[in-house]
């Protein structure tokens, strides 16, 4: 997304996800395009509901081709992943992409140790022995900060607590150096502690492996900490890009402006009266029309006329930095500053 002389490790381009169901066709993405670079962390940030898992199990190839018609293009290092076949795909998983999610439990086998979990994926993807599976087992989660990792490799999930079940499932994501890292909330069902220590980890993590991340999250918060791009995800498109830094200093959507008005301040004290989104999130089997926001947002007045709700505002990139909203950049200026007076600090 920031202009850099390499080319993207991740690329995707208008993708369009949609699933037929008995009650008609979910739109559940449109349009959405973004790329990831090597090394670094794309947050994409959105309420329950706005497409971020969806586009993400495209990338992975984990649709049902059945009940999925997706376009587009999505290309990691070069290579056209819409294209590839399931057989490719899966050689793809755990090797050069992988992925980490909020259960854990659901992720990892009740039946087999960690360690052989672990090891199960090395040696799939290298053809390695056992016993040098099981020397990487210890090694991985030698890596994820597992106390006694020797000892607790021969350990069942069920004796992990949640946050060391979290770390295990980063070190089988890891264990054949994937590039591309994609986290879907990994961090939502802990608790706040434990979250911190998980971030950080993935962040030390990346230092070493250099992998580029797809960090999912409803909570800006996160944001704030991971991040390097951030992607604003609402009804299956995206309403704002840039760094974090653009992002969250000088937002431009009122979708963006809703968010974090209705968190605690990123720095301040928690106590603060707190104002979320009124309403909620729209239905992807119809959608609204124009600005699929335009139902929740305060500002149509000040566009004027039907424009809102009769035509798409468009995403208008100058490098990298962009928001999909009618509203004037001279006036979005004068509410960010009604705004940033209004927000707590
Ligand atoms: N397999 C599916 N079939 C039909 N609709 C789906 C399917 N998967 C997700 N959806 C719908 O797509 C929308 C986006 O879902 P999702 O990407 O999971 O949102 P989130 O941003 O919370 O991760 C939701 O309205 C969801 O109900
Ligand atoms: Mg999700």
């Amino acid at each position: 997304m920031t202009s850099t002389d390499q080319p993207p490790l991740l690329s995707v381009k208008d993708l369009h996800v949609h699933f037929s169901t008995e009650d008609g066709v979910v739109k559940a993405v449109d349009g959405l395009s973004f790329d990831v670079q090597k090394g670094k962390t794309l947050g994409i940030v959105g309420e329950s509901g706005s497409g971020k898992s969806v586009t993400n199990l495209s990338v992975l190839g984990l649709h049902d081709p059945d009940h999925t018609e997706i376009e587009g293009e999505i290309l990691l290092d070069g290579q056209d992943l819409l294209a590839a076949s399931e057989r490719e795909l899966e050689r793809l998983r755990g090797s050069k992409m992988a992925m980490i999610f909020q259960d854990a439990l659901a992720s990892l086998s009740p039946y087999h140790t960690i360690g052989r979990q672990i090891g199960e994926t090395f040696r799939k993807h290298t053809g390695a022995s056992k016993r040098e599976a099981r020397a990487r087992s210890v090694e991985m989660l030698t890596k994820v900060g597992i106390p006694q990792p020797d000892l607790r490799v021969d350990d069942y999930p069920h004796q992990f607590s949640g946050g060391m079940r979290q770390r295990a499932m980063i070190a089988m994501s890891l264990v054949c150096n994937p590039a591309l890292l994609i986290a879907d909330e990994p961090t939502t069902a802990l608790d706040v502690t434990v979250q911190a220590q998980i971030m950080d980890l993935l962040k030390d993590l990346q230092q070493e492996f250099g992998m580029g991340i797809v960090f999912i999250t409803h909570d800006l918060g996160v944001i704030a900490d991971i991040a390097d791009d951030v992607l604003v995800m609402y009804g299956g498109r995206c309403v704002e890009r840039g760094t974090k830094k653009e992002v969250l200093r000088a937002p431009q959507h009122p979708y963006t402006w809703g968010l974090l008005g209705s968190m605690p301040s990123l720095k301040g004290p928690i106590d603060v009266p707190l104002s979320p989104i009124p309403g909620s999130p729209p239905s992807l089997l119809n959608p609204p029309t124009g600005c699929r926001f335009h139902p929740r947002c305060t500002f149509t007045e000040q566009v004027g006329g039907a424009r809102c709700s009769t035509e798409q505002p468009p995403l208008e990139l100058v490098a990298g930095r962009g928001a999909a909203c009618h509203l004037t950049a001279e006036q979005r200026m004068d509410f960010f500053a009604d705004f940033a007076a209004i927000r707590p600090h």
